[in-house]
């Protein structure tokens, strides 16, 4: 069964019990095996994969990015819904608000964050203009209007390397640089997939004040506590906006400016399409 359409569960989001007849599956990549779940969401072929795995066992800076975008690529995959915990830098984007990520700020350091790592003798540079997806941005905030979600309609994500938490200064810093929300795993995410020519959106969670602001220190616990009281608003938005989602290619991404071209040691077939 081809899955067209993705959801990569951050913080939170690690059940699959959304999906109709889930079944779990293990696909070979170049970058390491994938193991994922798909089923049937609205009526719908999905693919669901937990980031930090369904024991929330893998810290962000260890997430196999490249083998999570890639196997999803082979699945068939042409869009990518990502849920994502954040720290808030903005007093209005109060805890337990929810937004769509427009933009991102990279402050990650030493993730493999590309699938165009030049082996082949090539040299690509990909387009980020719109790093998430115009039209899966535009269907989530109708479908968020119809059930009556407050949703942000855009925020400047901070990626940081973690797993530590930041500074209060640098969360001075990420604010005057235009930074709304802080979070560890949205980078290279959103990288790869637009590498991979696949649609991708992310609806943020901001889960506690970011380092510094709200005047006390910051807590794991906080964060999974503040993702658990949203998640069932977080699962209403996405199934609805997989309800609205026409089967027609998307208008607005750009396609993978190249091949994804395996390194040496692949031992997999069938690069995400492009
Ligand atoms: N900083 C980084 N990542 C996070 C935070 C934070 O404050 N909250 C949830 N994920």
């Amino acid at each position: 069964m081809d899955c067209d359409i993705a959801v990569i569960g951050g913080t939170g989001l690690y059940g699959a019990d959304w999906i109709e007849g889930p079944d779990e599956v293990t696909l070979g990549t170049p970058y390491g095996a994938v193991t994922l779940v798909r089923g049937r969401c609205a009526g719908r072929a999905v693919a669901f994969l937990p980031r930090h795995g369904s024991g929330h066992t893998v810290p962000p800076h260890r997430i196999p990015y490249r083998a999570n975008l890639w196997a999803l690529g082979r699945l068939g995959v042409r869009r990518v819904f990502a849920t994502a915990a954040c720290g808030s830098l903005r007093e209005a984007l109060a805890p337990g608000s929810l937004a769509l990520c427009d933009q991102f700020l990279d402050w990650t350091r030493g993730r493999p964050s590309t699938f165009f790592d030049g082996e082949d003798g090539v040299v690509r540079h990909t387009d980020m203009t719109e790093p998430y997806c115009p039209e899966l941005r535009g269907l989530l905030a109708a479908a968020a209007r119809d059930l009556g979600l407050a949703l942000a309609p855009r925020a400047t994500y901070v990626c940081t390397e973690g797993p530590r938490f930041e500074t209060p200064a640098e969360i001075r810093a990420y604010a005057s640089l235009g930074g709304d929300l802080v979070g560890m795993t949205g980078v290279p995410e959103v990288v790869l997939a637009r590498e991979a020519g696949l649609c991708y959106a992310s609806v943020a969670i901001a889960t506690n004040y970011a380092a510094g602001l709200a005047g006390r220190p910051l807590d794991h616990s906080e964060v999974v506590a503040a993702m658990t009281s949203s998640m069932a608003a977080v699962r209403r938005l996405l199934v609805a906006t997989i309800q609205r989602l026409d089967r027609a290619p998307c208008a607005s991404c750009p396609p993978a400016p190249g091949p994804l071209r395996p390194g040496p040691a692949d031992g997999a077939s069938g690069p995400p399409a492009g």
